[in-house]
This record gives C-alpha cells, structure tokens and sequence, in this order.
C-alpha cells in the first residue's frame, strides 16, 4: 500500500504531464477522463490568431521603459505578448525603443506600444500616436483613459481599410484598451465619436473612408479589465470587475453586434497560477501581467529594486499621488516596504491642497521640502523643472508663468517623477525616495515562488516566470475538471511548483499517451 505521501506524488507527476489525457477509475462512477490542458491551449484562440502569438497571456506597459526594450522582445520571441511602456518617456525615447523593436522583431505581431492618455500634456500624446502611426506599430496597448481623445481615434483609424476582394474591414492598427471602469469601457465598445472623426477628417489626418469604416466598428479589439493592480488602478476586486465587463460586452453586443467580437482579458493581481485558472474560469480570453514582470531582470528596473520586490510581503503595497495626474487627486498603487516615497508624496498633495504658491508656503513647511523631500532649494528644483518642459512641452512652461499654482504642481511633480527615475536607475542615496509601481500581486508570486529556485530575483527571467504560471494553470484546471467529475484528491494536491526552463521543455514536448491511474 503507498504512503500518503507516495500517492501525493503520484498525483502530482500524473496532473503535471499536462499534455497527456488521463484516465482515472473512480469508484462507482466507472472510467473518467482529464484532458490534455496545456499553456498553449488557455484563453481565446481569437487573441492568439489576431495578435499572432501562442500564448493568451501579455505584459503589460510599465512606464518609464520599465517595461523595457528587453522585456518585450523576450516576451514576444518566447510566444506571449508584450507592451513597451512609453509613458512618461520623451518623444525621443519612444522613437529610439520603437525602431529598436522594429529592428528586432520586425513585423512579428504581439509587439506593441502603450499610448497613455495624458490631458496635462495632449500635444506629447497626439505626437506619440503620430509616431507610431508614421513608423507603422501596429498594436497598441491604450490606457488611462477617461475620455477618449484625437490621438487614440487618429492611430486606429488611420490603420483601418477595406479588403477589395472580400469587402471585410483590415484592422491594421489594433487597440488594448485597458480600462477599470464601466464608463469608459462603455467608450472603447463603441465607435469613436463622430465629431472627432469628422475633425480629424477635416484636418487631413484621416480619410473620409477611415472615418466611415471607424464608424462601424469598436475602438477596440480587446478590452482588459484592470483589476487591484500596480500603478494606476481603482483597487476594484477582480472577482466583480471581471464578470461587469463580460456583462457589459454582452449587453452592448444586442445594440451594436460588432461588440460581440471584443475579447475582454484580466489584468490586476495575476501573479499566481490560481489567478491564472480563476481568470480563465471566469471566461478571460486572454491574461495580463504587470508587477511581476517589473521584479524580472529584463525590466528596465534596477537589481536593488528588484530585490526589494522580491522581498515584499502581503499588505505591503500603499495609495500614493500620481505624478501624472497629480492635480485631480489621482493615486497610484506602490511598494511601501523600504520607502518614504508615499509618505513624502501625501505631504506634497497635502501642501498643494492648502496653498495657492510656493511663495506661500510656511517658511517651515518650505525648509522641510527642501531638506528632507528636495534636497536642494526650491528655486533650484524650478529651474530643473522649467529646463525640462523647455524641451518637453514649453507650453507647460506659459501656463505655469499665468498660474502659480500650476507652478507649484510642477515643482511637486519633480519629486514625483524624479522617484521612480531614481527607483529606475538604483540611485544609491535616494532608496528612502523610491517611488515603485507595484500592486499586491507582487507579494502573492513570491508566497508562491518561497522555497523554490524563482525565489532568488536573479533567476527570474520574464519568460519563464510567466510560463510557469501558465503551466501551473493547466494542473489546477486539469485537478479541477477531475473533481468536477467525483475525483477525490489528497489533501494539498495539486500543489504545482515553479519548475525550471528545462523542467517545463521536458513536459511539454511529451507526446500524446494516455495514462491510467486509479482513484481510491
Ligand atoms: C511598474 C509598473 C508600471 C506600470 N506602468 C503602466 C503604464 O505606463 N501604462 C499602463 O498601461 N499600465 C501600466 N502598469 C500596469 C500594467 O501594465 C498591468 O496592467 C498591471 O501591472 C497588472 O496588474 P498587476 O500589477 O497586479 O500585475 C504598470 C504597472 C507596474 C507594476
């Protein structure tokens, strides 16, 4: 008779062989049987046709080139998707990772780039749309919107066509639109507004053909519900947003039959192989992941940074102000582990709140800026701030002369996105300032990853961190099947750990078989 633990095993081994079908006698249930259930086979088949990779999982934006060069290309060569993380980058540095990307994968399909709304700098959002128009990305993972604006309308629907010989529309330029909200889901299932197609028409930047062809369909192709996630998000539990977005898609679908084809995915807290199984279960057409990949090495994030994330714990993340949109309130999720960064950063939204200027800040509020938050006099903070947006966007620079309000903002936004640069580059005297986009997923890969060999930051490559979620996936969905049919398992089965890159080739080139196995 085996040991508990002999039958565990034996489990373990039979559930993990995911690509062989496995039959289990049951008592008094007869033969049932698991299916094959491998990583490629997870989520919609349309994601990975229309977006040409294996696997219904993408990477997410990570500003700032966090999500870097690297991480996509090692994504995408891997079979997955990713989104370069253009935001906060100058125009640029988006050309150089855009024509690096070209070189590299050229017209592989799953590479694309984040166009972010920006309503304090619209001019820098129009120019990067305009970018990615003229050097010809074609996927575009669209976020942060509230409203939809020119740019996103201009980069969709300068790529859209009609086939002469089936008469079908050519979505040359596909759209993630990413969103938490219902409101604004509401605008990427709809076509664009008809006022800024016909703006746009007017204005020379798409033809009257585009206009009407962007008329007929969503702005979107797919639409990712951002759950409690890292960085911008609403903190809204998956379990709810998720099935609101599917309800949405379905209800708008009876109106306007073109949403019925707009995959809706997860994002937000999908760091686990639980997570994985529980979007898919959900009916996620695809997933995507975010904080986990910034603690990889191909992030465009420093070795201190990543060790600090791979030492965070549960309830170590916090709310802190948003550079970007800082005036409106807008927070962002963060590591709070290690860093005075989103304590610092209330204290500026506290002080924006009170006063009208930086004249009229208290003397001791001003030296407590300047000596624990700044660094430096505020005086030279400005003239950093102003040489800046000199070259950015001067028209910053008028509107800060008219309103010293504006001016103050702007002096507190240096803090706020000095930290994450800071955070980028490891800069050894700021660790206190480091400002880390990062949401509670973070904490539960590593819980998953304790004991293993992805422990260690340095053995976290984003290919295979990102493959052993999917492969665990298919063993908790494969045990899940089983037990939906009667199957009995002991007690912790299954219990799949990281595996190795040759751990995970071994598995998943097995040939189809069909092991016996049976239950007692
Ligand atoms: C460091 C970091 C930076 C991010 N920056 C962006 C961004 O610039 N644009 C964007 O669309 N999403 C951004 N995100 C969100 C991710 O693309 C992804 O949707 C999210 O992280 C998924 O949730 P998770 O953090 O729980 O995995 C960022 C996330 C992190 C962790």
């Amino acid at each position: 008779m085996a040991s508990s633990q002999e039958q565990s095993a034996t489990w373990e081994s039979a559930l993990g062989r995911v690509r062989l079908p496995l039959s289990v006698e049951i008592d008094g249930r007869g033969t049932v049987t698991i299916p094959a259930i491998s990583p490629e086979d997870l989520g919609s088949p349309g994601f990975k046709q229309s977006h040409g990779c294996r696997y219904a999982l993408m990477s997410g934006a990570m500003a700032n080139g966090i999500a870097s060069v690297d991480l996509v290309r090692s994504m995408v060569r891997a079979g997955f998707v990713g989104a370069f993380g253009a935001a906060g980058l100058g125009l640029p540095e988006v050309v150089k990772a855009v024509d690096q990307l070209h070189h590299d994968l050229g017209d592989a399909p799953g590479w694309g780039v984040n166009l972010i709304h920006n309503p304090s700098e619209p001019a820098l959002e129009w120019a990067i749309a305009d970018t990615l128009v003229q050097t010809g990305v074609k996927l575009v993972e669209a976020s942060a919107y509230l409203n939809i604006s020119p740019a996103i309308v201009y980069y969709r629907a300068r790529g859209l066509r009609r086939d002469p010989a089936t008469g079908a529309i050519v979505t040359g330029h596909r759209v993630i639109g990413k969103v938490s909200r219902v409101e604004v889901a509401k605008r990427f299932l709809a076509p664009p507004p008809q006022s800024m197609l016909a703006d746009l028409v007017r204005d020379g930047h798409i033809t009257a053909e585009q206009a009407e062809l962007a008329s007929q369909l969503p702005l979107a192709d797919d639409l990712t519900a951002e759950a409690d996630s890292g960085g911008h998000t609403d903190n809204q539990p998956a379990v709810v947003l998720f099935p609101t977005m599917i309800a949405l898609r379905d209800h708008l679908s009876k109106e306007f039959p073109a949403v019925a084809k707009v995959r809706v995915g997860a994002a937000g807290g999908i760091s686990t192989p639980h997570a994985v199984a529980g979007a898919l279960t959900m009916g996620a057409d695809y997933v995507v992941t975010g904080s986990i990949n910034q603690a990889c090495l191909e992030s465009g994030s420093s070795d201190i940074v990543r060790k600090m994330l791979a030492e965070t714990r549960q309830a170590e993340v916090t709310m802190a102000p948003a550079a970007d949109m800082f005036e409106m309130g807008v927070k962002v999720q963060v590591l709070k582990r290690g860093t005075l960064f989103a304590m610092r950063a209330h204290k500026l939204y506290e002080l924006y709140r009170a006063y009208d200027s930086l004249e009229s800040l208290p003397e001791k509020e001003r030296l407590n800026l300047e000596n624990t938050v700044f660094k430096k006099p505020i005086d030279q903070v400005w003239t950093e701030t102003a040489e800046f947006f000199k070259h950015r966007d001067p028209e910053q620079l008028e509107r800060a002369a008219k309103d010293s309000k504006y001016r103050m903002a702007l002096v507190f936004r240096w803090y706020l996105g000095q930290s994450s640069r800071w955070a980028n580059r490891g800069v050894p005297d700021r660790t206190m300032d480091y400002q880390v986009w990062c949401g509670p997923a973070m904490a539960a890969f590593n819980d998953w990853a304790r004991g293993s060999f992805l422990d260690d930051p340095a053995h976290r490559t984003a290919p295979l961190v990102n493959l052993n979620l999917l492969y665990a996936a298919s063993v908790l969905l494969r045990a899940r099947v089983g037990q939906l049919q009667g199957l009995i398992l002991p007690p912790g089965v299954p219990n799949p750990r990281p595996k190795t890159n040759q751990e995970l080739e071994a598995l998943l080139s097995e040939a189809q078989s069909q092991p016996r196995i049976a239950s007692k």
